[in-house]
Order: C-alpha cells, then sequence, then structure tokens
C-alpha cells in the first residue's frame, strides 16, 4: 500500500479511530470515515482535520445499513478498511447482548460482503485481549486459548472466527485482527481524546472525570483478585501507539493473504489502584475512590505478550504510564466537558 491510498474507517470519530485517522492522514493517506456517533462526536473529526491540515471524508451511516455502506465503496476507490465500530461496554453486552451481536458481528458481516462486492480484499479489525478472559498463564501470546466471559468478548471472538472463514472462502483476502489490550491516554496536543457519550466505563475517562469534578470518586470494582494489592491487573497502552499500530499494520496488509492474529500491548501489567495512584501524582490530588464488588464479566489479570508483532513487524510502544496520565489529563483540562457534545 502507498501513500496516497484511500482507506475506509470505520467508527472513525471514536477514540482509537480518530487517533488513527490522523497518523493516516500525516503518512499521506486519503481517509473516509463511516461513523453513525453512537458513542462519538463529529467534533472529533473537525479536530482530526485541523490538526492534520488535510481534509477528511465522513459519512453518517450505521454499520448494520448495507444500502449506504454500498454508496460510500461506490464513491470512494478504497483499497483497505480499518474497522473500528463496534460497541464496547462489557456490562452493557451482558444486559443487552443481542444489540452488541447485531452491531459487533452482523455490522462486520455487512462490511465483509460490501468489502467483496466492491474487489476490496485488505481490511484491519479491532480485536480484543478481552478474549482470552481468565488467563491461564501469564503473558498472553496469541496462542493462548479463547475464553471470553462476556457477550462483547464474544461478539470480537466470534468476529474473528467470521473473518477466518471468509479467509477460507476467498484466497485473496487478507485481514489483520489486532488484539488490543487497554488503551488510554490521548493525542498530545490535548485537542483529540477519550470523550464516551454515558458515564464512562473505562477507568482512564472515569478517573480524568473525577479529577475535572464531574464524577465524585472513582468506584474500584473488587478488590479481592487473586493480584498483589487485590485490584484487576491490565496492560495499559498508550492510543498513540496503538494508532502508529495500525499505521504500520497497513503497511504489511500485502505480505501475505489469510487472516493474522497480533497482540498489541506493553507487556506491563498495572493494577486499578496503581493507575489511580499514577493519575493522582498528575494531576496533583490523590483521586478519592472507593470499594465495591466484583463487576461480571471482569477478569483478574490480562497482560500481553507482544513479541510475535515486534518480531514481525518491529513494532513496540515508546509511551508509559505516566505519559498516558499526562496526556489524558491535559485532554480533560482543555476539554472539560470533552467535545461538548
Ligand atoms: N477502548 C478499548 O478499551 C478497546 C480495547 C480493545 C478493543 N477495542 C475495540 O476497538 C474499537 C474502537 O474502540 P474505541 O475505544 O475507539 O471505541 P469508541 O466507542 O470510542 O469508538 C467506536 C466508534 O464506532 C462507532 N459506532 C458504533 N456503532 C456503530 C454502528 N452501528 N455504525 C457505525 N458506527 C458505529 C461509534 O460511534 C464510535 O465512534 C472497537 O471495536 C472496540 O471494541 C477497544
Amino acid at each position: 500500500m502507498t501513500n496516497g491510498s484511500t482507506i475506509l474507517v470505520t467508527g472513525g470519530a471514536g477514540f482509537i479511530g480518530s487517533h488513527t485517522c490522523l497518523a493516516l492522514l500525516d503518512y499521506g493517506y486519503e481517509v473516509v470515515v463511516v461513523d453513525n456517533h453512537d458513542n462519538s462526536s463529529p467534533m472529533a473529526l473537525e479536530r482530526v482535520r485541523k490538526l492534520a491540515g488535510r481534509p477528511l471524508t465522513a459519512y453518517d451511516v450505521d454499520m448494520r445499513n448495507r444500502d449506504a455502506l454500498d454508496g460510500v465503496f461506490a464513491a470512494h476507490p478504497v483499497e483497505a478498511v480499518i474497522h473500528f465500530a463496534a460497541r464496547k461496554a462489557v456490562g452493557e453486552s451482558m444486559r443487552m447482548p443481542l444489540a452488541y451481536y447485531d452491531t459487533n458481528v452482523g455490522g462486520t458481516a455487512t462490511l465483509l460482503r460490501v468489502m467483496a462486492a466492491y474487489g476490496v480484499q485488505k481490511m484491519i479489525f479491532s480485536s480484543s485481549c478481552s478474549i482470552y478472559g481468565n488467563a491461564l498463564r501469564l503473558p498472553l501470546d496469541e496462542d493462548s486459548p479463547a475464553r471470553p466471559t462476556n457477550p462483547y468478548a464474544r461478539s470480537k471472538w466470534i468476529c474473528e472466527q467470521l473473518m477466518a472463514d471468509a479467509c477460507v472462502a476467498n484466497p485473496k483476502l487478507s485481514v489483520i485482527a489486532l488484539r488490543y489490550f487497554n488503551p488510554i491516554g490521548a493525542h498530545p496536543s490535548g485537542e483529540l481524546g477519550e470523550d464516551p457519550k454515558s458515564v464512562p466505563n473505562n477507568l482512564m475517562p472515569y478517573l480524568a472525570q473525577v479529577a475535572i469534578g464531574r464524577l465524585d470518586k472513582v468506584t474500584v470494582f473488587g478488590a479481592d483478585y487473586p493480584t498483589p494489592d487485590g485490584t484487576c491487573v491490565r496492560d495499559y497502552i498508550h492510543v498513540v501507539d496503538l494508532a502508529d499500530g495500525h499505521r504500520l499494520a497497513i503497511e504489511h496488509l500485502t505480505d501475505e493473504t489469510g487472516l493474522r492474529v497480533l497482540n498489541l500491548g506493553t507487556g506491563v501489567g498495572v493494577s486499578v489502584l496503581e493507575l489511580v495512584t499514577a493519575f493522582g501524582e498528575v494531576c496533583g490530588t490523590p483521586l478519592p475512590h472507593r470499594i465495591a464488588a466484583r463487576r461480571p464479566g471482569d477478569v483478574p489479570e490480562l497482560v500481553a505478550d507482544s513479541r510475535r508483532v515486534e518480531r514481525a513487524w518491529g513494532w513496540r510502544t515508546t509511551r508509559d504510564i505516566a505519559v498516558m496520565c499526562t496526556d489524558a489529563w491535559r485532554f480533560q483540562q482543555l476539554n472539560p466537558t470533552g467535545y461538548g457534545s
């Protein structure tokens, strides 16, 4: 793939999508976004255009609307797709599993069918470390068994199998499923960041909203896990490192066909309480927190073995927890009510 190629980014207005669109524009790609703004603001894309100093075309389209997707592919010479659009809240997926299968699995199937109709053979898929579920051993490499513990994680696992089947049926198809660990942080400009539409389900935007005074205190779900301080341990990765991983993945789509699965993480485990403390240090005041019961669907520890992607592409992360907290806090301070939506 060369610079100047057109990349279709579904869910491009979202947290990871917006940072990735910026990385692609900075590398000279043309970017077309499809997003129904179920969990994002069009303002994020305005910011991407401003930071890149280049145009980006966006469509307010639902992934499940095949006719509308058709229209987008008909209007642009799409060479590859990065598929972020999905519902992503574990707790919500326990309450409304069908909505998760509909958007995440149905949306992916619809996308692959439209890609096939237009002869588009390259895709990068947002998969998740949640697929591993209750880890049998750590760190988790890509051959670790899939043991998803909630409908969200299962929807991602089903998508991986669906894409594997699609690759068997179409030997020209090249799909890279990137299993992200826990993306946090924000663009260093403070212009792009995570701005969930409702009360945050993820820890970092929750911390930031407590620090800015929008929420009272941090709720820590479970302090009786078999981890050093009893709280869940995750592998946090800076969203800009993650965006760069996608930019690199685009370059490697032509290496081979079929489905490839790669972890994107740092290999460093950080507990919930350690992250609460790290954020407090960055914003200059300890964050009040309370311990609550475990959340259904959560698992004690998820830490990546990312050696496969390092060996294959030479990719590794460069930003640590302090940078992740500093950048997220900058975004929150400059945008106390997020994108204002
Ligand atoms: N953030 C994480 O912790 C994490 C971890 C692992 C994997 N992922 C995956 O990465 C992807 C991006 O995550 P994110 O954190 O940027 O989430 P996000 O919610 O910020 O972005 C998702 C985007 O998809 C859009 N969208 C949702 N349903 C849609 C539909 N039916 N049609 C069109 N657009 C739709 C939303 O409006 C949003 O802009 C998701 O697939 C998610 O499952 C995220």
